[in-house]
C-alpha cells in the first residue's frame, strides 16, 4: 500500500501551507468525509477478510500519522499568525495623546451648584417651572393684582395680554404650593433664568438669574427665616461673614426684609466694594403674606412660611470680584475658560 508515499505527499502539501485556511484545504483533502484516507477505508470492504485486519490498522496508523502532522503544522501556524497580530496591533506608550479642547462650567452653574447643595444640605428639594409665565403666576398669584403699583418694580417683557417672560422664580411658590391642594409641609428651592426690560449696564442685565426658597409648614416664624439665611450666607461666604436684616417692602411677603451680608473685602470696614457701607446686599425675604397662602390652597390659620429670592449672577460676582456682569452673558471664552477647570 501507498502508505509511505501518501506521508511524503502530506509533508509536501504542508510545506506549501502558510496560513490556517491553506491548513484546512490541506486536511480536507486527507481527514475530511470524503478525503483520502476515508477512501482507503471504503476500499477496505472489498477485501478478503484475513487482509482486511491489516489493512484497518495500517489505515488507522496512517490516519493518526496524518493528523499528527497536519496539528504540528497548526501549533506552528497559529503561533505565527498570533504573532503577527500582536506585532500589527502593538500600541507605542510613548506617543504623545491627542489633545482635545476641554470645556468649563460657567461661572453662574458653579454658583447655582454650590447654592444648591447648600440647600440640599438643609433638606430642601428643588423645583422648576417655565421662563415663559402666565401672569396669573408672575404676579397675580403673588399678591400684585392687575394695576398695582409694585409691578412696577419689575419692568416686564410682556408676551400679550395675559403671557410674559417671568420677571423672578417667584411664581414657581404659587405654583408648588397650587400643587399641593393645601397640605404642606412645603420646603423647596427654585432656580432658573429671569428676565427684565432693563438697560444692560455693569450692574443690570435683562436676563439673569435668581434661586428662590419657600417654605410653608405650621409654626413656622421669622427666626427660621433668620437662622436659615445665616446658615447659608456663613456656608456660601465663609464663617466670619455677619448677616444683617433691613427692613423692605415686597408685596407678596409681610413682613418683608433684604438680607446684607459683611463686605468680605474689608471686612466691614468700607470700601468701593461695599461702596462704603461695609455691606452688600444680597437677597430678599420676608414672612409668605396670607393673601398669597390664601390665593394657593393654603389655610393662613394653619400655615405660615418664609420666602426668599436671591441673584446667582450677584453672587458669582462677589466670589469671583467680577466687576460687570455683562461679562457674564458675552460668552467670551478668555473670560470664561478662567473658571470651573476643576470640575
Ligand atoms: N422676587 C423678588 C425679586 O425678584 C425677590 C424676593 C424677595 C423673593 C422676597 C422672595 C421674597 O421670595 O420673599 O425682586
Amino acid at each position: 500500500m501507498e502508505q509511505e508515499q501518501i506521508i511524503r505527499e502530506v509533508t509536501l502539501d504542508l510545506e506549501k501551507v502558510s496560513n490556517s485556511n491553506e491548513l484546512g484545504e490541506v486536511r480536507n483533502k486527507y481527514l475530511s468525509k470524503k478525503g483520502l484516507i476515508s477512501g482507503l477505508m471504503v476500499k477496505m470492504k472489498d477485501l478478503p477478510v484475513e487482509e482486511k485486519i491489516t489493512f484497518g490498522k495500517t489505515v488507522n496508523e496512517l490516519k493518526e500519522k496524518v493528523t499528527n502532522l497536519i496539528e504540528s503544522k497548526r501549533a506552528e501556524i497559529e503561533e505565527k499568525e498570533l504573532s503577527a497580530k500582536l506585532e500589527s496591533e502593538r500600541i507605542d506608550i510613548t506617543m504623545p495623546g491627542d489633545d482635545f479642547a476641554r470645556g468649563s462650567k460657567h461661572p453662574i452653574s458653579i454658583i447655582n451648584d454650590e447654592i444648591t447643595q447648600v440647600f440640599l444640605g438643609m433638606g430642601y428639594t428643588v423645583k422648576e417651572g417655565p421662563e415663559v409665565e402666565e401672569d396669573l403666576y408672575n404676579f397675580e398669584m403673588l399678591n400684585l393684582p392687575k394695576d398695582h403699583p409694585a409691578r412696577d418694580m419689575q419692568d416686564t417683557f410682556y408676551i400679550d395680554e395675559t403671557r410674559l417672560l417671568r420677571t423672578h422664580t417667584s411664581p414657581v411658590q404659587a405654583r408648588t404650593m397650587l400643587s399641593l391642594n393645601g397640605k404642606g409641609p412645603v420646603k423647596i428651592i427654585c432656580p432658573g433664568k429671569v428676565y427684565r426690560k432693563d438697560d444692560d449696564d455693569a450692574t443690570h442685565s435683562h436676563q439673569f438669574n435668581q434661586i428662590e426658597g419657600l417654605v410653608v409648614d405650621k409654626n413656622v416664624t421669622m427666626s427660621d427665616l433668620k437662622g436659615t439665611l445665616e446658615l447659608f450666607a456663613k456656608k456660601m461666604f465663609g464663617n466670619d461673614r455677619k448677616v444683617k436684616f433691613r427692613s423692605s417692602y415686597f408685596p407678596f411677603t409681610e413682613p418683608s426684609v433684604e438680607v446684607d451680608v459683611s463686605c468680605g473685602k474689608c471686612g466691614g470696614k468700607g470700601c468701593p466694594m461695599c461702596k462704603g457701607t461695609g455691606w452688600i446686599e444680597v437677597l430678599g425675604a420676608g414672612m409668605v403674606h396670607p393673601n398669597v397662602l390664601r390665593m394657593s390652597g393654603f389655610d393662613p390659620e394653619v400655615y405660615q412660611g418664609f420666602a426668599f429670592g436671591l441673584g446667582i449672577d450677584r453672587v458669582a460676582l462677589l466670589r469671583y470680584g467680577i466687576d460687570d456682569i455683562r461679562l457674564l452673558y458675552s460668552n467670551d471664552l478668555r473670560f470664561l475658560s478662567q473658571f470651573g477647570k476643576e470640575n
